[in-house]
């Protein structure tokens, strides 16, 4: 019945995509989520979308209409790069109004309350397009739903000829949901060049993210250059060059070359703000302390209690921490700053002085998580600094260290932002909190009154593996896009008030090159845009989905890569009572078929078509798999051995 259902529910979601996609339908008709439209695939989903008849027709002759205005300069020239070059179309602007204009970007003289200072109204007729918004950044907004709208190769990065170049007749009002729309990108485990944080900029815009969490220093890499603390890159930002499953490496020999890393210099910071500005990111800085911070300790071992920091090296993927008895992790090794050491504030004085001009960003973050704080317990200074300040616990002593670090920041002009462990040990009213370890610290942190960004890893970890470990390069947890989707980062027990908005987070330990750091973030990256964008009551998982598989082909021609691991299957294994496996496969996308092999071959749709628990034949080595909708292979060749099943009963 459940199959009728589904089958009979596809066929009338194609009905309409047919219909749609023929002449725009005789009708207006409010996209309202419920449907799937093969012609308007936008992500985010739009607040409103009218959808009319007939279809705009990009002329040969384009002209974009918008009054002078340098944050608008950047918008215009945006739209005319990305019109002119697959289409060939000659794109001319200007700034009075005109009759004749094919696209007008116009900013509201009365502000519109309803679309706030993100939100736009576009409007598609066969005469003309028209954005209107109370802001730059809305226009901005506009323009990317605009592109979202032509055929796909307007993604294209080259002509491309024979396209009819049109679009269809829409009126949307659209705003976003929630104001922080963010994506952590951490360069310190792997280094990413200047160019490559730019591509990643350019991808994140298209999905209307507002801002982009550097994670410049860790244990791996000091990625940012400082003004008077020259080691900090000669020393810090350099690392040995290993491949593999990072975190499990031979200990680098003492002589072994570091000649792995990178920085960014000042100016290289100023031209990539510049570059975030432009497109409406904000780029926020973030320095790791006082644990994850062994790149700064091997520059100036002074900045550890432990005196054998002076043998401390830039961490290369080797072991420097257990986590066996759960977190806070043990340290193999004090990769934590000293908080009884005066120098240590008068370095991160001089860190956050800087670092304060070169980023316009409001927030600066500082890290606090994950602090292995047992080295801390032996120490004859910490010891004393709990006498001298009354601290009774190794808590407190964080505690401390962080009040310390938020007296420097705000003493900058900026506001103070670190993950949820600060919340353990007291942490000032106006510390804004990011949420990682799970909802339940955002949503105290917001009933206690503090600014919130929530970025659990349950939904929003996007270094995890989107599908199974056979397949996707092993890291210790997996999220799958599906569940990416469901998050809602304002739960109904949280204080609405204070949540900020929330971001994915994209850790690098085992992100080697910037194909990898795509292909990690989308397709999750599109379901939290649509979290922090769309209204919460539009989430609609197969409409989510058709639109993703439309964006899959845009961001083809946009050579930009994702994953396709939502297409792959989902084993689940059972130990029957005569000990057999009996193997179930399911599919995170309705509509799929799976067929398999025990034989080693590669199976295709000709093979046997899953449609109940298997159970492997008794000298079978490996259970092949692969999805197909129709007739077309859509998912990879999965090769799950048996021997690997045999592990899984009862884990989950
Ligand atoms: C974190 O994932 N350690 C913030």
């Amino acid at each position: 019945m459940k199959y009728f259902i589904q089958t009979l529910f596809f066929a009338l979601l194609s009905f309409n995509i047919y219909a749609q996609s023929i002449d725009g339908g005789s009708e207006s008709e409010e996209n309202n989520g419920s449907i799937a439209n093969a012609e308007i695939a936008i992500i985010p989903e739009p607040v409103t979308l009218v959808k009319n008849t007939g279809h705009f027709v990009l002329p040969t002759n384009i002209v974009i209409e918008a009054a002078k205005n340098n944050q608008l300069n950047q918008t215009v020239a945006f739209l005319k790069e990305r019109l002119s070059i697959p289409t060939g179309h000659y794109v001319s602007t200007i700034s009075v109004p005109s009759a004749t204009a094919t696209i007008k970007l116009l900013l509201n003289e009365k502000t519109d309350a309803v679309i706030g200072n993100e939100g736009y109204q576009l409007s598609v007729t066969q005469k003309h397009i028209i954005i209107k918004a109370n802001k730059p950044a809305g226009l901005f907004y506009g323009v990317q739903s605009l592109l979202q709208l032509l055929p796909k190769e307007i993604e294209s990065k080259e002509e491309v000829k024979g396209i009819k170049w049109t679009m269809p007749c829409v009126e949307v009002t659209d705003y976003p949901r929630l104001g922080w729309r963010g994506l952590m990108f951490d360069v310190a485990r792997h280094y990413f060049t200047k160019d490559e944080v730019k591509q990643y900029i350019d991808a994140m815009v298209r999905y209307k993210y507002n801002i982009l969490h550097l994670h410049l220093a860790d244990d791996e890499g000091w990625r940012i250059e400082i003004k008077g603390l020259p080691k900090l890159t000669e020393v810090g930002a350099w690392r040995a060059d290993r491949t593999g499953t990072f975190g499990d490496f031979i200990p680098p020999k003492p002589d072994e070359p570091r000649s792995y890393g990178g920085f960014y210099t000042q100016e290289d910071i100023k031209e990539l703000v510049a570059y975030a500005a432009e497109r409406f990111v904000n780029i926020m800085p973030e320095i790791d302390v006082p644990g994850h911070s062994l790149a700064a300790i091997a520059a100036y071992p002074e900045l550890s209690c432990t005196p054998d920091a002076v043998n401390y090296k830039v961490r290369s993927g080797e072991k420097i921490m257990d986590w066996s008895r759960g977190a806070p992790p043990l340290g193999l090794i004090d990769n934590t700053l000293c908080p009884a050491n005066e120098k240590v504030y008068v370095f991160l004085d001089t860190v956050f002085t800087q670092i304060a001009k070169l980023f316009p960003f409001e927030y600066i973050h500082v890290g606090g998580d994950e602090v292995a704080r047992n080295f801390w317990e032996k120490n004859d200074q910490i010891k004393e600094l709990m006498k001298r300040e009354g601290l009774k616990t190794i808590p407190q002593v964080q505690a401390y260290f962080t009040k310390r670090v938020e007296q420097i920041v705000t003493s900058k002009g900026k506001k103070f932002m670190a993950w949820d462990e600060v919340l353990e040990g007291g942490v000032s009213q106006n510390a804004a909190v990011m949420s990682w370890r799970d909802m339940k610290y955002g949503v105290e942190a917001s009933n206690a009154g503090h600014e919130v960004v929530m970025s659990p890893t349950q939904y929003a970890y996007i270094d995890y593996m989107q599908a199974d470990a056979i397949t996707e390069p092993r890291v210790y947890a997996s999220l799958r896009l599906s569940k990416s989707y469901e998050f809602d980062p304002v739960p109904a027990n949280a204080n609405a008030k204070f949540i900020k908005g929330a971001q994915a987070n994209l850790w690098t330990e085992q992100v080697y090159n910037i194909r990898q750091a795509e292909y990690m973030t989308w397709p999750r990256g599109f379901a939290i845009a649509e979290s922090v964008w769309s209204p919460k009551e539009k989430k609609n998982w197969p409409n989510f989905f058709a639109r993703t598989e439309k964006h899959f082909e845009r961001l083809d021609i946009a050579e930009t890569k994702y994953a396709p691991s939502v297409y792959d299957p989902i084993f689940t294994v059972k130990r029957s009572a005569d000990r057999n496996l009996s193997v179930t496969l399911s599919t995170e996308v309705e509509g799929l078929d799976m067929y398999y092999s025990f034989d080693n071959s590669f199976p295709d749709h000709f093979y046997p078509k899953y449609s109940s628990p298997l159970v492997p034949p008794i000298d079978a080595k490996v259970l092949k798999v692969i999805t197909y909708r129709g007739k077309k292979p859509v998912g990879r060749m999965m090769n799950m051995p048996i021997e690997e099943l045999e592990k899984r009963p009862g884990k989950r």
